[in-house]
C-alpha cells in the first residue's frame, strides 16, 4: 500500500498547491454594473470609472466605495463609431484612462463581436464629466487584411514616451509608439507594431492588456480565455515583466510571452467568476489597485483589489 499512500500525498499535494486562495473584492456600494472598467483619480481625489456601455459610462466615487454612475462621455451619440460597431452609436469598448497634467485622456474601442473590422479613438476632457469630453479622432484601425485586433487599447507613458497596446486573439498583444503632442499615431510607422504577447491555444484567447510600471520592471497583465458568458465566463488575469515597456516579457517561469507565457493572478473562486477587463493605478494613497469585473448570475460587476509586489510579482491582497 505505499504507492496508494505515496499517490494519495502526491494528490493531496499538487491539490493544496494548486487551489490558491484569494481574498474578496473591496466591499462596494451603489451602481457598480460594469464591463471592462478602467480607473483614473483627478487632482481633487476623486475616483472616475469609465466601462464598456453605449456612450463609455462615468461612475464617480469619493473613496472607492461608493460608486455613482453620472452619465456617459458621449451624451448626444458617437456616430463615428457606427462604421466599427455596424448600429447607431452603439456599444463602445474597454476605454482606457489616463489622467495627467488635469487632463482625462481617454483611449476607447469600437467593434463587433469577432470582427477585425475595429477602431480604436481618443477623447480628452479637464472633468471627465458626461459631455465634456472632445472627440481628438480615430488613432488606429484593422481589418482582417492585418493579423491583429485594434480593440483594448492601454497607454504607457515614461518620460516622453508614450506608447500603446491593443489587440485581442488572433496574434496577441501589439504596441505601438504614440506622438506625445497629440496622443495620436506618430507619422509615417503606425503600421509596424511590436509583438508582446501572444497565445496558441484556446482560440489563441488573450486580450485586455495593460502595461504597468513597478520598481525597475514593467508588468504586462491580460485577460486569457473568454469573457461575455455571464457565469459561464472563463476569463483569468495573467502577468509578465520585463525591463522595457516593449517588449521582453516573461512570466515567473521565464517563458516568453510571445511565447505563451503567462503567470496567473486573479481567476474564478469562491462567488467571483471570470475576473478579466482589467486596468490598474497607483491611487493618492500610494496604494496599487487592481480594477477588473467579474460575473455573478444577475451580471457583470466592479471588482477592486489591492496588489502587492513585494515579491517583485503582483499579489492580490486584502483591501
Ligand atoms: C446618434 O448620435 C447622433 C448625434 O451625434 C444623433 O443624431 C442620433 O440620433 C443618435 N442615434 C441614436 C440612435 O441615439
Ligand atoms: C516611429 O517614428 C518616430 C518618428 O516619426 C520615431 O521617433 C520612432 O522611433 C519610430 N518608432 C518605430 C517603432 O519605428
Ligand atoms: C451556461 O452554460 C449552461 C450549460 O451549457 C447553459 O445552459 C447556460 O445557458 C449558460 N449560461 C450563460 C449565461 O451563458
Amino acid at each position: 500500500m505505499r504507492w496508494l499512500s505515496s499517490l494519495l500525498s502526491a494528490v493531496t499535494f499538487s491539490i493544496l498547491t494548486l487551489a490558491a486562495v484569494y481574498p474578496p473584492p473591496q466591499a462596494v456600494t451603489g451602481n457598480t454594473a460594469v464591463h471592462d472598467p478602467t480607473i483614473c483619480q483627478d487632482q481633487h481625489g476623486t475616483y472616475f470609472v469609465f466601462c464598456t456601455a453605449p456612450g463609455i459610462e462615468i461612475r464617480t466615487s469619493k473613496d472607492r466605495k461608493n460608486w455613482a454612475l453620472i452619465g456617459t462621455v458621449w451624451p448626444n451619440g458617437a456616430p463615428w463609431t457606427d462604421q466599427f460597431t455596424l448600429t447607431s452609436n452603439g456599444s463602445i469598448w474597454a476605454p482606457d484612462c489616463t489622467y495627467r497634467n488635469g487632463e482625462f485622456l481617454l483611449y476607447y474601442a469600437a467593434s463587433s463581436f469577432g470582427s477585425q473590422n475595429s477602431g480604436i479613438f481618443l477623447a480628452k476632457s479637464k472633468t471627465g464629466l458626461p459631455g465634456s469630453f472632445t472627440h481628438e479622432g480615430l488613432v488606429t484601425q484593422s481589418s482582417p487584411l492585418l493579423d491583429y485586433n485594434a480593440i483594448d487599447p492601454n497607454l504607457i507613458i515614461t518620460g516622453n514616451s508614450w506608447r500603446l497596446s491593443l489587440g485581442s486573439f488572433w496574434t496577441g498583444i501589439k504596441s505601438f509608439d504614440v506622438d506625445p503632442h497629440t496622443g495620436l499615431f506618430m507619422q509615417g510607422n503606425a503600421t509596424s507594431p511590436t509583438s508582446l504577447a501572444e497565445r496558441f491555444v484556446n482560440s489563441q484567447s488573450i486580450e485586455a492588456s495593460v502595461v504597468f510600471q513597478h520598481g525597475n520592471y514593467f508588468y504586462l497583465f491580460s485577460s486569457w480565455d473568454f469573457c461575455c458568458r455571464g457565469v459561464n465566463s472563463t476569463y483569468n488575469i495573467r502577468v509578465g515583466r520585463s525591463l522595457t515597456p516593449s517588449g521582453g516579457f516573461v512570466d515567473q517561469e521565464g517563458v516568453g510571452l510571445i511565447n505563451g507565457g503567462g503567470t496567473l493572478v486573479l481567476e474564478t473562486h469562491d462567488n467571483i467568476v471570470g475576473p478579466g477587463g482589467q486596468d490598474l493605478l497607483v491611487d493618492k494613497n500610494g496604494e496599487t489597485l487592481m480594477v477588473y469585473h467579474y460575473y455573478t448570475p444577475s451580471g457583470s460587476f466592479l471588482g477592486i483589489n489591492k496588489l502587492d509586489f513585494s515579491t517583485g510579482w503582483p499579489v492580490v491582497v486584502p483591501t
